[in-house]
């Protein structure tokens, strides 16, 4: 495993952070037995994984209190990121959710309190202000944001905040933050924590074309708007999504590698990313992530990744919000 440092924080995690998303099973992931999220919690930790990504939005706190009860007994060896809903932005439901995520997280502390979303209808002053407060209180170590394109982002830098982080949908498959809200973040050293880093399994390998997904992971921008559950009323890139992937597939079997590892690879060596968050159900799987950071891809496996996926950037352009066709993201 790799460590790196949390922006400009004395924080230290890996490189490949645990996504507590998928472990709760339900909608987008189906059904999931808590015998094999507990044991994937488990393994990851043994596997040097030391940092857990979760949210108060993700099945109403049952998230962070599985990770609780995964790993209370390793509380003091982990670093734990949970994210407050953009509704929860004013005063005092933001402390009032800290309290709710410390209860269900069974701690006393968050390591990294995140802004799930931007939310332009409070000014965000005012939730950097109470964030600074928590962080004075002790309740919370760092906090940083997740969604926030330029402008939001700017805005914060702005008010001289000391945000840790900015959590961002960034894969192979999906590319917009590399041109703009990456280099920004970069230069700020904001570190960028990428999400759907296996763009929810398209990058396991085990796809090879739409129909074999299951309908309610079909909401990406990637997928047509005639999907039951997209919203986002584009055309969507199946096509030129799939020919990727099996051009990635291709580019992975060349180098001897599984997809998932090659996938994850790329991603960790990205200029400007800390740490890839993945979500691992089983523990194969995380056994999987975990393994990933220790992979090495030449120079020209890279360069024959960026060339597999180019068309499909330039296809889904420059919006960095992966769900929504206008974007929640400024
Ligand atoms: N900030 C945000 O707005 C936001 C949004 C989405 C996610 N997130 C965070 O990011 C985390 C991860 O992103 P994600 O949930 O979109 O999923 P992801 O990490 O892109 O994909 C997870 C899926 O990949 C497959 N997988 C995992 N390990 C594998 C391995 N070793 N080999 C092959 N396949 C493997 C599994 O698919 P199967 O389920 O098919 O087995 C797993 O459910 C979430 O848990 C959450 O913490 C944040």
């Amino acid at each position: 495993m790799q460590y790196r440092r949390l922006g400009n924080t004395d924080i230290t995690v890996s490189a490949v952070c645990f996504g507590c998303w998928g472990i709760i099973g339900g909608f987008n992931w189906g059904p999931q037995d808590e015998k094999d999220s507990l044991e994937a919690l488990h393994v990851a930790f043994d596997a040097g994984i030391t940092f857990y990504d979760t949210a108060e939005g993700y099945g109403s706190g049952q998230s962070e209190q599985l990770l609780a009860r995964g790993l209370s007994s390793q509380r003091d060896s982990i670093i734990i990121a949970t994210k407050v809903s953009p509704n929860h932005f004013r005063e005092p439901d933001l402390r009032a959710a800290c309290e709710r995520s410390l209860r269900a997280l069974n701690t006393d502390r968050i390591d990294l309190y995140q802004l799930h979303w931007p939310n332009h209808d409070i000014p965000i002053s005012e939730t950097l202000n109470v964030l600074d407060k928590l962080k004075a209180e002790g309740k919370v170590r760092a906090y940083g944001v997740s969604n926030f394109g330029e402008q939001d982002l700017s805005d914060v830098l702005a008010a001289g905040s000391p945000i840790a982080s900015n959590q961002l949908a960034y894969n192979l498959l999906f590319r917009a933050i590399e041109d703009v809200i990456l280099p920004l973040c970069h230069r700020h050293g904001v570190s960028v924590l990428t999400y759907s880093s296996l763009m929810q399994g398209l990058l396991s390998g085990r796809y090879t074309s739409p129909d074999e997904v299951q309908e309610d992971r079909m909401r990406t921008r990637h997928y047509s708007a005639t999907r039951p559950y997209a919203r986002h009323g584009e055309a969507g890139q199946e096509r030129e999504t799939f020919e990727a992937v099996a051009r990635i597939r291709d580019i992975a079997r060349q180098s001897g590698q599984s997809m998932a590892d090659v996938a994850l690879a790329w991603l960790i060596g990205q200029p400007g990313i800390t740490t890839v968050i993945a979500g691992a159900r089983n523990a194969q799987q995380a056994h999987g992530i975990a393994h990933a950071a220790d992979v090495t891809l030449s120079a020209e496996v890279v360069e024959q990744l960026n060339q597999a996926t180019d068309a499909l950037k330039q296809q889904l352009g420059p919006n960095p919000d992966m769900w929504q066709h206008v974007s929640r993201m400024r």
